[in-house]
């Protein structure tokens, strides 16, 4: 019998930045998807990849020196490198600058134009650079980004559109019948209440003012719209528009689109469309999870406060931080990520709870009988109720792990945990070892423990793929069958011979304040970074931003050497010296903002570099004719600008090039 498909997709990530455990846990969560489907006899295809285009990307190359082919070809390797120390097992990774997927893009944007979908005019509006997406003034939240809070800008370019407005009707009356569409189902009412009742707009879907991106074929100078660009990868990796589409015909449409709360309406809006106007069925599901917050606020590189999931995995191992992300958060809600309730889920749920029932269960089996159990075994008590306990486990993770609710799913795991771990302590196996004719009772509650550990493994295979293998490893499990998700079914499947091969504990219990304190300094270590770096950018910004000038700009500016003759303070200003400058045969009136570092005492008699021309000002009443040069940093440190002339050889009214 042919299996059935499952296809799943995470967001493509941007390769602007490096990831945070913000974008690996959407990546954790498809991949626990994708594993849990393989188990259960699918036909999967589990998709991720890297969203490369775009003027924020042209940007960071430019600022680093770089070509944007090699600025993404390096995020691109780091990405990788991520998931493998993630152990994310994707079927296929797609780069928006693969030729296949900038062919399959150039088609369809073709296809839209030449079906009047997309149309050319002019775009007059708001744009966010770092969301590369347009706004209106209405959507703006405190003139700002909604999404990201930072600056828009007003852009004016000749652009193609795309009839969005013409898929609204039917748009909600999809949402509407499909009730799995949107998930989970508040994020349902949030796109028609806010996006699609008020109204669509038509979508600006080219630009002109940068280069990096799909050009139009039939209009140079356009590049196409990064959003319709990156959500065409979700059939173009299935070869759509290429000479091999026979993946397209297998997998499409979608099973679920994984995606981050803030990206459900570019997938249940713009894309939908984007489908219907090319004919192609709408992906079944769009699951928009929360996201992971620090201290109540969203990850940001320049808050310093991201969390680098590599020095987790350093730290703890890759299966304990899937654990903690999938069983910690209920998926689709935010959650809140600190150290201690991380460390916490590693010693209580991973060391005490399921690290002790596996070591105890291997280390008894090893020390009463060797390491195999005898075939002989007299039926241990309570065995069908933990055989039905367990089978209402199974039930249960089934369902929730077919909703995504992954917590739940673990936690339903865990009751069995708990349940074995109690079942030990109720038939106390190190009393019946000292009596020989308990052997044989003795031997199945061991079994009985195997078994249940067994089934344990196979329900976090998906989660905690290691976990569950050093499981398998540790009770001499080679057998294929014994590890399938249909055989957790079948409690007792497993030979009643029993071997055991012992491996170190799997979660070393943490101490906890020591291991708090230490993460504690990491964090502020990379706070104190992020702060030195933002002050290094704003400094690098205030140099930057000024225009080159000509020579002829420079010539036009009178600067001379002046000596101070007087000097006074302003008395409504705690900054400000008012100082009479003689300049050759003139003397000027200059009023300088220096008070906090100068003295009039000091002042008077300094030979001082003036800029003579600048046109008269006021400030604080006061008449300011001129201006002293000083050279100051953002740690408001000034100095006063002056010759190098110990021998006092130049003379005031000298000139300054
Ligand atoms: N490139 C677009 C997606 C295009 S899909 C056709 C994009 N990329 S992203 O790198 O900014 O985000 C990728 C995913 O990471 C999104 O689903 C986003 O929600 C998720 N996350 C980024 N930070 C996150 C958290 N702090 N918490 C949870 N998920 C977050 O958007």
């Amino acid at each position: 019998m042919e299996k059935e498909k499952f296809y799943i997709t995470t967001p493509i990530y941007y390769t602007n930045n490096y990831l945070h455990i913000g974008h690996s846990y959407c990546t954790i969560a498809a991949d626990t998807m994708a594993r849990y489907k393989k188990l259960r006899g699918y036909d999967v295809k589990f998709l991720t990849g890297s969203d490369e285009h775009g003027q924020k990307i042209e940007e960071a190359a430019k600022q680093k020196g770089i070509s944007p082919k090699e600025y993404v070809d390096h995020i691109t390797e780091h990405m990788k490198e991520l998931w493998k120390l993630l152990d994310i097992n994707y079927d296929y990774y797609i780069r928006t600058t693969d030729e296949k997927h900038v062919k399959a893009v150039q088609k369809i944007f073709k296809a839209l134009y030449d079906k009047g979908d997309i149309y050319k005019g002019h775009y007059e509006g708001l744009y966010c650079t770092p969301c590369e997406t347009f706004f209106t003034e209405s959507q703006l939240k405190d003139g700002k980004c909604p999404d990201c809070g930072r600056e828009v800008h007003n852009v004016k370019e000749e652009s193609y559109f795309f009839r969005l407005s013409k898929y609204q009707d039917a748009l909600i009356k999809h949402i509407e019948e499909n009730e799995d569409f949107i998930s989970p189902a508040s994020r349902k009412n949030e796109m028609i209440n806010n996006f699609l009742k008020p109204g669509l707009e038509d979508l600006c879907v080219s630009r002109t003012s940068f280069k990096w991106g799909i050009p139009v074929t039939f209009d140079e100078g356009h590049v196409v719209y990064v959003w319709i660009d990156a959500l065409s990868n979700y059939i173009t990796a299935l070869g759509y528009g290429s000479d091999d589409d026979s993946d397209f015909k297998k997998y499409w449409p979608a099973d679920v689109h994984v995606v981050g709360k803030e990206i459900v309406r570019f997938h249940t809006i713009i894309w939908p469309a984007m489908l219907m106007a090319l004919d192609l069925p709408l992906p079944k599901q769009i699951f928009g999870h929360g996201w992971l917050i620090i201290d109540g606020s969203k990850m940001s590189k320049s808050k310093g406060n991201v969390v680098d999931p590599k020095l987790l995995i350093d730290r703890y191992g890759v299966d304990a931080i899937r654990y903690f992300l999938l069983r910690e958060v209920a998926f689709g809600q935010d959650g809140n990520f600190t150290n201690k309730a991380l460390i916490e889920r590693i010693n209580f749920d991973l060391a005490n709870d399921l690290g002790n029932l596996v070591s105890r269960t291997v280390g008894m089996v090893q020390k009463y009988f060797g390491d195999k159990l005898p075939l002989t075994q007299k039926e241990a008590p309570n065995v069908s109720e933990i055989i039905e306990f367990t089978k209402n486990v199974v039930i249960d993770t089934e369902k929730y792990m077919d909703k995504m609710q992954f917590s739940n799913a673990l936690n339903e795991v865990w009751n069995l945990v708990r349940r074995l771990n109690k079942y030990i302590d109720e038939t106390s196996p190190w009393v019946l070892a000292k009596d020989d004719s308990q052997k044989d009772l003795l031997a199945n509650i061991m079994y009985v423990l195997a078994e249940g550990l067994r089934i344990c493994a196979i329900l976090i295979s998906p989660a905690m793929p290691n976990t569950a293998n050093s499981i398998f490893r540790q009770l001499c499990i080679e057998d294929a069958s014994l590890k399938t998700w249909d055989s957790a079914n079948e409690f007792g499947k497993m030979n009643k011979d029993v071997k055991v091969l012992k491996e170190d504990a799997i979660f070393p219990r943490i101490d906890i304040e020591k291991e708090l304190q230490e993460l504690e300094d990491i964090k502020q270590e990379n706070i104190n970074k992020a702060k030195e770096n933002n002050q290094k950018e704003e400094t690098k910004k205030d140099v930057e931003c000024k225009e080159e000038i000509g020579f002829e700009d420079f010539l036009k500016m009178d600067f001379k050497m002046g000596k101070v003759l007087e000097c006074e303070k302003i008395k409504k200003s705690n900054k400000l010296l008012k100082s009479k400058v003689k300049v050759g045969d003139k003397v000027l009136q200059i009023v300088s903002g220096i008070a906090n570092h100068y003295s009039t005492e000091e002042m008077i008699g300094k030979k001082v570099v003036v800029l003579t021309n600048l046109k008269p000002a006021k400030l604080c009443g006061e008449l300011s004719e001129g201006m002293i040069l000083a050279a100051s940093d953002d740690k408001n440190n000034l100095k006063l600008i002056t010759v190098d002339d110990n021998d006092d050889i130049i003379e005031d009214g000298a000139e300054v090039k």
